[in-house]
């Protein structure tokens, strides 16, 4: 600090005191000379990522703290210096005597009163961390990364940004480097802190429980913290690290929106703080346990990343650009070059009760009414009959299967279907052969007793030879039976991650995209299913192993309609695994139509997990003809631009829109009963203003309006259709049938 912050007036103090008088004189007193927070003006001090949509201004100067100056959509010609000038900030009295600018981390040497994005420690000492710009280093012309050092605390930071070019979205994370002989704590380190635009008075944070995903709760503005901690040891049901900001008229459709996200899938925390200078800064990172990250010299520790994306036309338009980077970032070729197939999944129809027999007639069944793809489910290994014995001894289990697989495998390729597994890799039941032979295998912490969880334990893979034993078993399966997808799941929490008694998420999380990706080095056309009890485990870091994820354990048709469209804000539609249910649903005892169920499971990964021979020969009919329509229209689902319609809460309207926008298939399912005599219109999204389409109802493919004549009718939608310029479909809206709750009506648009 220099001698005039030191000597500066005590403006704050004389007004904390309340003597009027004195508070006068102060106001008139001058402040002092650095009070104001001044900005580099060379232009080489500031750094910029730019794509037509999107603004990532930085200041960099080296030697000074490096700060984001404006994040968020494309403002046009604008510099950076003219930027920082108008954001100018003062003394303001009752706080420091110079306005604390902050930093990338606000680590706890700025000197910021509100939450630091960086907390580490050497045993207790050097715990104020100071980062100033050392160099900064362009990578091509959408990427940087800014090293920092504090030579104090003898701990680096390099800030790693990128903006991807075709989605503007852009991508943050953060490496510290011990530089000190002595070790170096990281208790806490954020992707960044980014601050957020004032603008954005309305949060959506998620949250939810096994079978109840993805659930959008509105936050308005606060002053103080929102925040949600994570220490399930998986991405979470509960605190998926997701949230959404707008403001009070923000839609689906127009308005300012931002979308963030932690690509992670252990344990995570995610934060906003307002402080108390106004800003907003939003926080997500790594929940690390205690002792968990101990940095020897030269280690380093890298967070998870975080994405944001910004819009000015609403959240539909953040959902687009971040579908569109998971595909061209994210997803691997191996899932994207082919047509998703149509699923069978045996859980729901035989549980743990596997006769090879009653198998062979489902997959008969299942491919009778179109499925691609077989997937058999948990039981089929080890002493695994029920969910309290086997996990961990990865062998076909004799007893059900004495010949092994071959014979159900071969049957369901007879039938045109591939053959797919189930997998809980990283869990061991202690009724299990691997357990009673390494019963030191588990992460656990030591003399505390485990939390009991579905009968299992968390192996420890941070451990070389479970890690081998895994991957030994695992390829030699698949192998063996020429296994073209794995289930991967993943069915507890990891309370006390301990390897060697330190916490060790961080490495058992690291540890399974190492054995995911070893799978798939090893058998190049492998894909791989994300999995955990439903969706605990799904987010951008698993996806860049994974070509799949299931996004509920939850088939009730009515669930499923706010779990996807929850899950549709960050996740594409080709990859939401999303099946056809019982008639009555397993976990809410609830009924629903084929055509409901069927519509429900149309939008996403299609698949299905009932007994078919429990259906009735109507509803397999029903059935065959819904994944029929998926498959006409499986290229436009999976490879359109994804549109969530602004509706009315009775109703969940989606839609995808052809990229040349010569066609669209927008579904509509009402979910309550409609408050007046009759439901809204709703208005479609994405066409083209100046065109005009054919529009039809294709699901279901009878007339549902419960009275007659209707739109249906009038309109011919069940027949030719009838033509519409889009601006009337897109502005007017179209007059939905009345209808009995739980119908979807699927409509089918084509250029005219
Ligand atoms: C989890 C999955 C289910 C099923 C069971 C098997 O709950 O989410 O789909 O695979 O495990 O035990």
């Amino acid at each position: 600090m220099n001698d005039s912050v030191n000597s500066g007036p005590r403006t704050s103090e004389r007004i904390d005191m309340g003597d009027e008088v004195r508070t006068e004189a102060a106001r008139h007193e001058p402040a002092p000379a650095d009070a104001l927070e001044t900005s580099p003006a060379n232009a080489a001090d500031f750094v910029c990522l730019e794509t037509a949509e999107t603004q990532i201004f930085l200041e960099a100067a080296l030697g000074e703290r490096p700060r984001v100056i404006y994040s968020g959509p494309s403002i046009g010609k604008v510099s950076p210096q003219e930027l920082a000038l108008l954001s100018t900030k003062q003394h303001a009295p009752g706080s420091a005597n110079v306005h604390l600018r902050g930093s990338l981390l606000n680590e706890l040497g700025t000197g910021i009163a509100g939450p630091s994005g960086f907390k580490a420690h050497r045993n207790g000492t050097g715990f104020a961390a100071d980062f100033r710009v050392t160099s900064v280093e362009k990578l091509g012309e959408h990427a940087i990364i800014l090293h920092c050092s504090d030579p104090n605390t003898q701990i680096d930071a390099q800030h790693h940004f990128a903006l991807t070019p075709s989605s503007s979205i852009f991508t943050a994370k953060t490496t510290i480097i011990n530089r000190s002989s002595e070790p170096l704590s990281v208790e806490w380190c954020s992707a960044l802190c980014l601050p957020l635009d004032d603008r954005l008075d309305k949060l959506f944070g998620f949250t939810g429980r096994w079978a109840a995903e993805f659930q959008i709760e509105e936050i308005d503005l606060f002053r103080g913290s929102y925040m949600r901690e994570n220490k399930a040891g998986r991405t979470s049901h509960d605190s998926f690290p997701g949230l959404l900001a707008g403001t009070k008229s923000s839609s689906e459709t127009s308005g300012l929106a931002a979308n963030f996200h932690l690509g992670w899938s252990g344990n995570n925390r995610v934060r906003v703080d307002q402080h108390q200078d106004g800003r907003t800064i939003l926080q997500m990172g790594e929940f690390l346990f205690p002792g968990e990250i101990q940095l020897e010299r030269g280690e380093a520790y890298t967070t998870p990343e975080i994405t944001a994306v910004w819009s000015l036309d609403g959240f539909s338009n953040c959902t687009q650009r971040l579908h569109n980077f998971v595909q061209d970032e994210l997803l691997d070729a191996r899932g994207l070059n082919r047509p998703r197939p149509v699923h069978y999944n045996t859980w729901e129809a035989v549980y743990f009760d596997h006769a090879e027999e009653r198998l062979m007639q489902l997959a008969e069944q299942a491919s009778a009414v179109g499925a691609e793809r077989f997937v058999l489910d948990d039981g089929w290994f080890g002493g695994r009959r029920h969910d309290k014995a086997g996990l961990g001894d990865w062998w076909v289990s004799e007893e059900v299967y004495p010949q092994g697989l071959h014979t159900l495998a071969s049957r369901v390729r007879e039938l045109g279907m591939e053959f797919g597994l189930w997998f809980e890799p990283e869990m061991v039941n202690p009724d299990s052969d691997l357990f009673r032979a390494h019963p030191d295998w588990v992460l656990h912490a030591d003399g505390v007793e485990p939390v009991p969880f579905r009968n299992q334990f968390t192996l420890d893979l941070t451990k070389q030879a479970v890690f081998d034993y895994l991957f030994d078993k695992m390829t030699a399966l698949i192998s063996e039976y020429d296994i073209a997808y794995i289930k991967w799941d993943m069915n507890r929490d990891t309370n006390h991650p301990g390897s060697g008694n330190r916490g060790a998420m961080h490495q058992q999380t690291k540890a399974v995209y190492c054995l995911m990706e070893k799978l798939r080095g090893a058998h190049p056309k492998l894909e791989i299913e994300s999995c955990s009890s439903g969706g605990g485990r799904v987010d951008y870091a698993i996806l860049r192993h994974t070509d799949r994820f299931w996004a509920s354990d939850n088939n009730d048709a009515r669930e499923r309609q706010s779990i996807q469209r929850g899950a549709s804000h960050f996740f594409p539609l080709r990859i939401t695994g999303s099946h056809v249910g019982p008639r009555k649903c397993h976990i809410t005892g609830r009924v629903f139509s084929m055509e409901f169920r069927a519509a429900s499971a149309m939008f996403g990964h299609m698949g299905m997990e009932l007994d078919l021979l429990d259906e009735s020969e109507e509803d397999r009919e029903i059935l065959r003809r819904a994944i029929a329509l998926h498959k006409q229209h499986r290229a436009l689902i999976h490879g359109g631009d994804f549109h969530r319609l602004d509706a009315p809460k009775y109703f969940n309207a989606v839609g995808c829109v052809a990229p040349d926008k010569s066609e669209a298939l927008f579904s509509c399912a009402q979910l309550d009963p409609a408050p007046m005599t009759l439901p809204a219109r709703i208005r479609f999204a994405g066409l083209d203003p100046d065109r005009s389409y054919r529009t039809k109802l294709v699901w279901p493919m009878r007339n549902t309006s419960i009275t007659e004549p209707s739109i249906i009718d009038q309109a011919n939608l069940l027949g030719v259709g009838s033509t519409f310029q889009a601006r009337a479909l897109m502005e007017h809206g179209i007059q939905m049938p009345l209808i009995f709750p739980d119908t979807c009506l699927i409509f089918h648009l084509t250029e005219a």
